[in-house]
């Protein structure tokens, strides 16, 4: 009997007090159920939307910081000036280490004074050439310091284009501006523009799995036209430590050898 005690002492209630205080509180008390249920899905849609924005583009727009290179430098106007194309600049040593970005002695002939009257260049004579200071260049494509590469293998032994692990940079009329990772300190061509990792581009991106990648399809290559060399040996070893089972194990395979794996690419 007590269930019908409620709206029986409601309506004595009522009719009693002639008031429409109680009903209408009842009637926004339904409401505002309905109408908090409806604002949690608003609520969540809205979070969502407010964490992927954050996430995917006001994260990674935080999490680098932007620089500007000492100087501006024109590729595109240099390559007319120089007779030996890339390799004025960037050559291989005797002892087949790359050299990298130019030193001073390398500009000083055709810039011991101001020939023009760029800007970039008087600045460069100016406060460089003059007093005999490196300009210090950031480095977009600078790797960990634990990690080894070899230009000599890539460009000599592989045959490789500069483009295809550095873009345009070659070809361009300015220096970008470098951005980087404050957390890391890492540049931003290491993991690429995109967060998610996608890459339109081989150059994009230059993380470990970028370089895991081409080794491993260079590999798959090999075991295509079954031409395999000494040298080839350690990309098997990459291979079966990223993925192990696409590779059977062979005879004299262990566990020092697939360590030994990350030291191609670690010191
Ligand atoms: C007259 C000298 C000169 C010539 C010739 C030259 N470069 Fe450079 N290059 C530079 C200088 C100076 C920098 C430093 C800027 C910087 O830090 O990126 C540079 C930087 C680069 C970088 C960027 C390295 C990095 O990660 O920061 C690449 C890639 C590059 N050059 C490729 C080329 C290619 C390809 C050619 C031939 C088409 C070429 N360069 C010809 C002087 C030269
Ligand atoms: C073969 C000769 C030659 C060499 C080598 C050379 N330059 Fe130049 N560079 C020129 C000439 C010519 C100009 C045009 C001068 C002008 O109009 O101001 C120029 C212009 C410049 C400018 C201004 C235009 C621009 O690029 O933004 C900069 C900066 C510059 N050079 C830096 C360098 C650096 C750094 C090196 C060494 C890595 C170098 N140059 C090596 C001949 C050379
Ligand atoms: C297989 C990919 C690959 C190819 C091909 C390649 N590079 Fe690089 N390059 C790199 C990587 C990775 C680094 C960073 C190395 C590091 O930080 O230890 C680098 C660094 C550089 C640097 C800066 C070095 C420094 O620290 O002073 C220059 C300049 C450069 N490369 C020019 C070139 C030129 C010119 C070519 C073509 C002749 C070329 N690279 C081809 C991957 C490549
Ligand atoms: C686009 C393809 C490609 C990319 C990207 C690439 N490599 Fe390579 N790498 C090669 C090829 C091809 C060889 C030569 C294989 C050979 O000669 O046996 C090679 C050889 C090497 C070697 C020499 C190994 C030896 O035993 O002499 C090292 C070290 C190396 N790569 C490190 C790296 C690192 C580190 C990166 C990333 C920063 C990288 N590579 C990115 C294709 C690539
Ligand atoms: C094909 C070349 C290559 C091989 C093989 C390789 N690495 Fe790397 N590794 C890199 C490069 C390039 C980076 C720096 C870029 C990055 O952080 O992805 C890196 C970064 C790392 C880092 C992060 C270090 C830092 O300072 O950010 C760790 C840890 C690491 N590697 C462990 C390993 C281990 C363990 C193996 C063996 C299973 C291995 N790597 C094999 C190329 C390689």
């Amino acid at each position: 009997m007590s269930t019908s005690d409620g709206p029986a002492k409601k309506t004595i209630k009522d009719a009693a007090h002639e008031t429409a205080v109680e009903p209408d509180t009842e009637g926004k008390i339904q409401k505002q159920d309905k109408g908090s249920g409806g604002s949690i899905i608003l609520f969540f849609i809205f979070g969502v939307f407010a964490s992927l924005i954050l996430g995917w583009i006001i994260f990674p727009k935080l999490l680098y910081v932007k620089k500007k290179q000492p100087i501006d430098f024109n590729h595109a106007f240099h390559i007319t000036q120089v007779d030996n194309g890339c390799e004025s600049c960037h050559f291989f040593r005797e002892d087949g280490t790359f050299s990298g970005v130019p030193k001073l002695d390398q500009c000083i002939d055709c810039h011991e004074e101001i020939q023009g009257v760029d800007r970039n260049e008087i600045k460069f004579v100016e406060d460089y050439v003059s007093k005999y200071r490196q300009v210090p260049w950031l480095i977009y494509s600078k790797q960990p310091n634990c990690v080894f590469f070899s230009h000599a293998a890539h460009i000599k032994g592989a045959r490789m284009d500069c483009v295809t692990c550095h873009g345009h940079i070659g070809e361009s009329t300015s220096l970008k501006v470098y951005e980087q990772n404050r957390i890391t300190g890492y540049s931003r061509d290491i993991w690429g523009k995109n967060i998610a990792g996608f890459k339109k581009n081989p150059w994009d991106r230059m993380k470990m799995d970028d370089c895991a990648e081409c080794h491993q399809r260079d590999a798959a290559d090999i075991e295509k036209t079954n031409i395999k060399s000494p040298e080839h040996r350690y990309i098997d070893n990459i291979i079966k430590v990223f993925s192990p089972s696409s590779l059977s194990l062979e005879k004299g395979d262990s566990v020092q050898t697939q360590k030994d794996a990350c030291f191609v690419c670690h010191k």
